[in-house]
C-alpha cells in the first residue's frame, strides 16, 4: 500500500468566505473534536456494517446495496470514512467527502493501514465538485444527513447520482430535537419543548458539542424527496433494542425504547 492510494484534492471551487456560517462553525467544532472520534473510527473500520447510536445490524436496515462490484459510491459527511471502507470491501469505487480535514486525517490514515483506495475530499457537502450523475450510490450516516441544509444536500445528492441510483441516509428524528433542551449537554426529555412544524435549523447553545443540525417533520422529508425526484424505498423508524442500554449521545435507552430515536431512509432517484 502507498501513500497515493487515497487522493486529497484539497479546497476545490469552495472559498471559504462564500461558506455558509453554520458549515464554518461546524467545520471547527469537528476539527476541534476530531480526536475523540478516532477509536470509534478505527473500530468500525474492522467491523460488519452496523447503523446509529443503537448498532442496529445492516441485515435489519438494508441501507447498502448488497452487491457494489463496479458502483461508482459517494459518501456525504464520511468522517472517518468507514462506510466507504464497507462499501469498497463489497467493489464499489469510493469518495468520500468531508467538512473537517481533521476528520479526514484519520480517514486518509485508515484508509493507508487497511490498504483500501478511497478518494478524499475536503468540502462542504451541500455542494459537491462532481458532473452530474457521477455515482450509483450515495449515502450519509450523521454527515450532512443532520449537519447540513436538507434544502441543499439532498438536490445536490439527486443532481450527481444517475437515474435509478440511490441515496440513503440517517441520522436523528426529528422527534429528537423536539425533546431535547439547546442550552446544554441535557439528555433527551419525555416533554415537547419545542415546535414540530416548521423545524429546519437547530442550533445548539455555545459551546456544546452539538454545534447546529437540521431536521425536518417526517411530511415535509417526504415532500422534499418527492419534489427533487425520488422515490422512497424504505424508511425506518430505529428503537434501542432494549430499555436497560445506557445513555447515547444524550439519548436515554428507555426513551429510545418507547419513542424513534433515528430515522433511516432509503431513496431511489426517478
Ligand atoms: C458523526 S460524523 C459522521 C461520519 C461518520 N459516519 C462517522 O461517524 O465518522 C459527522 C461528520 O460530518 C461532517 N460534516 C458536517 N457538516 C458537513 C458538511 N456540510 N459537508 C461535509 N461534511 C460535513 C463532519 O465534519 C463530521 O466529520
Amino acid at each position: 500500500m502507498t501513500e497515493n492510494n487515497t487522493h486529497r484534492r484539497g479546497y476545490y471551487r469552495e472559498f471559504v468566505s462564500d461558506l455558509p456560517d453554520y458549515v464554518l462553525a461546524n467545520r471547527d467544532l469537528w476539527d476541534a473534536s476530531a480526536a475523540a472520534w478516532v477509536a470509534m473510527g478505527e473500530r468500525a473500520w474492522t467491523e460488519e456494517p452496523s447503523w446509529g447510536i443503537w448498532g442496529i445490524p445492516e441485515s435489519q436496515l438494508h441501507l447498502l446495496p448488497d452487491h457494489m462490484t463496479g458502483m461508482d459510491a459517494v459518501e456525504l459527511g464520511c468522517g472517518t470514512a468507514y462506510i466507504s471502507a464497507w462499501m469498497a470491501r463489497r467493489g464499489a469505487r469510493c469518495v468520500g467527502i468531508d467538512n473537517s480535514e481533521k476528520q479526514l486525517d484519520t480517514a486518509g490514515r485508515l484508509a493507508r493501514e487497511h490498504g483500501i483506495d478511497i478518494e478524499l475530499i475536503h468540502g462542504n457537502a451541500e455542494v459537491v465538485p462532481f458532473d452530474d450523475a457521477s455515482f450509483d450510490f450515495a449515502i450519509s450516516e450523521y454527515g450532512v444527513a443532520i449537519w447540513a441544509d436538507p434544502y441543499k444536500w439532498v438536490p445536490e445528492a439527486w443532481r450527481v447520482l444517475r437515474p435509478g441510483g440511490e441515496l440513503s441516509f440517517l441520522g436523528h428524528h426529528p422527534l429528537v430535537m423536539v425533546c431535547q433542551r439547546r442550552d446544554g449537554g441535557d439528555d433527551v426529555t419525555r416533554e415537547l419543548l419545542f415546535p414540530y412544524f416548521g423545524m429546519h435549523r437547530v442550533d445548539w447553545a455555545e459551546g456544546d458539542d452539538r454545534g447546529t443540525e437540521f431536521n425536518l417533520p417526517i411530511s415535509e422529508w417526504m415532500r422534499l424527496f418527492d419534489e427533487t425526484g425520488f422515490d422512497v424505498v424504505s424508511f425506518h423508524e430505529l428503537r434501542s433494542p432494549s430499555p436497560e442500554e445506557e445513555v447515547r449521545f444524550h439519548i436515554d435507552a428507555g426513551w429510545a425504547h418507547d419513542y424513534p430515536s433515528e430515522q433511516a431512509w432509503r431513496l431511489r432517484k426517478r
